[in-house]
Order: structure tokens, then C-alpha cells, then sequence
């Protein structure tokens, strides 16, 4: 029997071979469901037959070994499963990786089948394919680090201009000689250099953590009611249509970086100012309890799928269909700095989102962050 009618007679038998062997082969497949790992092997499978079926000149042959070639299905296949693992949170490891599971799979039953074992020539496409996985991970690992290290110099060397931008505009609009319109000008260059100047801080916060040095924070005794007051003023104000509720419950005072608080608490909640119902209240919560401090942020809004709510704290996430005109300008980064600030402080956040209750983020944070030293 050709390899061809092979796989495509045991189109089951290798697919169920091929989720045991990956998940042998790698952790990460674990977490997944049988579903996931099954997704697209079967559509795969179908194009790489067809694809070996068809007639192939001697040019072809050495354009595809040189991988030259990329319209057909195999290329739209791959495509949509890159896309597609994309979306998953895979990385290019774990990509290749399950590439490499599949094609073990199929030799391995492809040999048991014929009992021909072709040993030396899958001892060659095992050291091709780990060699391959080592090359390309460093590659991406060198190529994604000078990205950060290009966008932390960025940042860095953005925030001096920057500073002159909101020093003159702040002193302009402290200028009485200014008409009206002159003033409004005034006001919104330095609301857009504000603007600037946080996004300029999230990147700067986003490479710190890519490049190893992680969201540095400095805790004090304080006390987490005046910053929930004030994030609310500021936001409410600027949202005047909104209903947006405080509560506070019992003794909040911890040990905690404020600065770093404040904005965990404000892109919470002018998350779900953007993008939640535009009819609901949102509710921001904060509750004392023993050993811990509980911070709700709750919206109406669409149900956000399980799916997206699994890869909500990645950076640079936006989830388009929840966006509308009136948001969607953020970097994508506030939730994942908002994971980095609670985790320094050795606590948690989670995100759940029903029809009934709404969107909820739940911070959790120690009162003491750090081991008590008398401990
Ligand atoms: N409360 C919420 N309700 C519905 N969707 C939300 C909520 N909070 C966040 N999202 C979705 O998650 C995405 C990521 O949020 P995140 O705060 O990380 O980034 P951003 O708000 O887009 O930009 P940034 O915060 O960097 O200015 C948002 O773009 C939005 O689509
Ligand atoms: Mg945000």
C-alpha cells in the first residue's frame, strides 16, 4: 500500500496515535482538550495527501524542499492552524512541536503497518526536526528580544520631549491671556500628552517584563480606600454619563506600592466603563478580610466567551468584537501590567463573565505582600 492510501485509510487510527504521542511528547498538551489537539489534523491530513498525490515536477520538488512554495492547501492549512494556535496561546515551540508529533505518529504506524522499519531514516527526521526546533526558537527568542529592547529604548527616549510637551502645555493653560479657544487647545495637548505619557509607561512596564527585570514596586503601610476614591472622582468625571458605584467594606489597609494600586484599580474600572453595557452601572467593590483585601470591578455588558477570557491578561490583546467607537484606543496592555503589579504583590486577578452577574475582575491581594520576617 502507498504511505498516501495509508493515511488516508487511517485517518482516525493516526490522529488518535498522534493526541497520545503529543501528549507524551509535551506538557503543555495537557491542559488541552481532546477537541483542540484534534482541531485541523484531520483538514491537514486530507492536504498533505492531496498534496503528495499530485504530480510534482523535479523544480517544484526543489522549490518545496527550499520552502519556496506557498499558494494550495497545505499553505492555506497551515495558515489557518498557525492563526488558529495563535489564538490558543501557543508559541512556536509548541507549533512546531505538534508538527513533529504528527509526523512521528504517521511513520511509527506507517512501519508498524508495513513492518519495514526505516530506522536510519527516522533517526535523520528526528535529528532534523530537534535541530529545526532549536534554530527557530532561538531565532524568534533573538529576534523578539531586540523588538523589546528597541521599544524599551523607545519608551525611554520618548518620555524627555514628552516631559517638555506636558511642562509647556501645563504652563499654557495656566496663561491668562489666552482666549477661549486658545485655551481649549491648550487643554487638549496636555490631555493628549497625559495620554501619551501613560502609554509611554506601559510600554516602558510591558519591556521590563519581557526583558527579565519584572514591574518594580516599592510597598508601604497605606490604606486602599483614598486611592479607590480617588480613581473613582477621576474617572467618573470623565465619564459623566456613566453610573459608576464605590463600595467600601471593612478595614483596607495593607501593605501595598500605591502608585501601583492606582493603576491596577484604574484600568480595571476604565475598562469596564469602555467596554461594558452602556446602560449598566459599574460597580467597583473593595472588602477587608482577614489576611487579604478583595477588589470587585463589575460591568454589564455582552458575555465574554470562555475562550477570550482565558487569554484576556496576554499584552496586546484586544477583543475587536467588544469595541466600539467610543473605546478601543489602548496599547492592550493595561490588563497584563494589571496581572504583573498584582503577582509582585504575591496576589491574584481573574476575570469571569456570565449573562446573569456580568463581567467581574477579582483582585486578591495579601495585606502583607512579602514573608514577614518574623516568620
Ligand atoms: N470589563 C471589560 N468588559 C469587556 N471587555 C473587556 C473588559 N476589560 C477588558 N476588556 C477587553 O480586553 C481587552 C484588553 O484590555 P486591556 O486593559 O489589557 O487593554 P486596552 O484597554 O485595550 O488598552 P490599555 O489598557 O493598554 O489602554 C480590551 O481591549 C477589551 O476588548
Ligand atoms: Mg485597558
Amino acid at each position: 500500500m502507498r504511505l498516501t492510501k495509508f493515511i488516508d485509510a487511517n485517518h482516525e487510527k493516526i490522529i488518535g496515535e498522534w493526541i497520545e504521542f503529543a501528549a507524551t511528547l509535551v506538557p503543555w498538551a495537557k491542559g488541552m482538550s481532546e477537541k483542540d489537539l484534534r482541531d485541523h489534523a484531520e483538514e491537514l491530513l486530507t492536504a498533505v495527501v492531496k498534496d503528495m498525490e499530485a504530480p510534482q515536477s523535479k523544480i517544484e520538488q526543489s522549490d518545496k524542499s527550499q520552502g519556496l512554495t506557498s499558494a494550495g492547501a497545505l499553505a492555506s492549512v497551515g495558515h489557518k492552524h498557525a492563526s488558529q494556535r495563535l489564538d490558543t496561546g501557543f508559541n512556536l515551540d509548541q507549533l512546531l512541536a505538534e508538527y513533529r508529533a504528527l509526523r512521528a505518529s504517521v511513520l511509527r504506524l506507517w512501519e508498524e503497518s508495513t513492518g519495514n522499519k526505516q530506522n536510519d531514516v527516522t533517526r535523520f527526521n528526528e535529528a532534523i526536526d530537534e535541530s529545526l526546533t532549536e534554530s527557530t526558537t532561538r531565532y524568534s527568542e533573538i529576534l523578539d528580544r531586540t523588538r523589546e529592547q528597541f521599544l524599551a529604548m523607545l519608551g525611554h527616549d520618548l518620555r524627555t520631549p514628552l516631559g517638555a510637551i506636558v511642562m509647556g502645555a501645563s504652563l499654557l493653560t495656566r496663561t491668562e491671556s489666552l482666549d477661549d479657544r486658545q485655551a481649549r487647545v491648550a487643554a487638549r495637548i496636555l490631555n493628549s500628552a497625559h495620554r501619551m505619557d501613560r502609554m509611554v509607561s506601559d510600554l516602558l512596564d510591558f519591556t521590563r517584563t519581557r526583558l527579565g527585570t519584572g514591574i518594580p514596586i516599592t510597598t508601604k503601610a497605606m490604606d486602599a480606600a483614598p486611592v479607590c476614591e480617588q480613581v473613582v472622582a477621576e474617572l467618573g468625571a470623565i465619564h459623566p454619563d456613566s453610573t459608576l458605584r464605590l463600595e467600601l467594606r471593612g478595614d483596607l489597609r495593607g501593605e501595598w506600592d500605591s502608585d501601583r494600586l492606582n493603576q491596577v484599580i484604574s484600568n480595571l474600572v476604565a475598562n469596564a466603563l469602555q467596554y461594558g453595557g452602556e446602560d449598566g452601572p459599574v460597580i467597583f467593590s473593595a472588602e477587608g478580610h482577614p489576611d487579604e483585601v478583595v477588589l470587585r470591578v463589575r460591568n454589564t455588558g455582552a458575555t465574554i466567551p470562555a475562550a477570550t477570557l482565558k487569554k484576556m491578561f496576554e499584552p496586546m490583546v484586544r477583543h475587536s468584537s467588544q469595541s466600539t467607537d467610543r473605546n478601543a484606543t489602548g496599547l492592550g496592555l493595561g490588563l497584563y501590567i494589571a496581572r504583573e503589579v498584582v503577582t509582585a504583590h504575591r496576589g491574584s486577578i481573574d476575570v469571569t463573565s456570565t449573562a446573569k452577574d456580568g463581567t467581574t475582575f477579582t483582585v486578591r491581594l495579601p495585606r502583607r505582600p512579602s514573608p514577614r520576617r518574623d516568620a
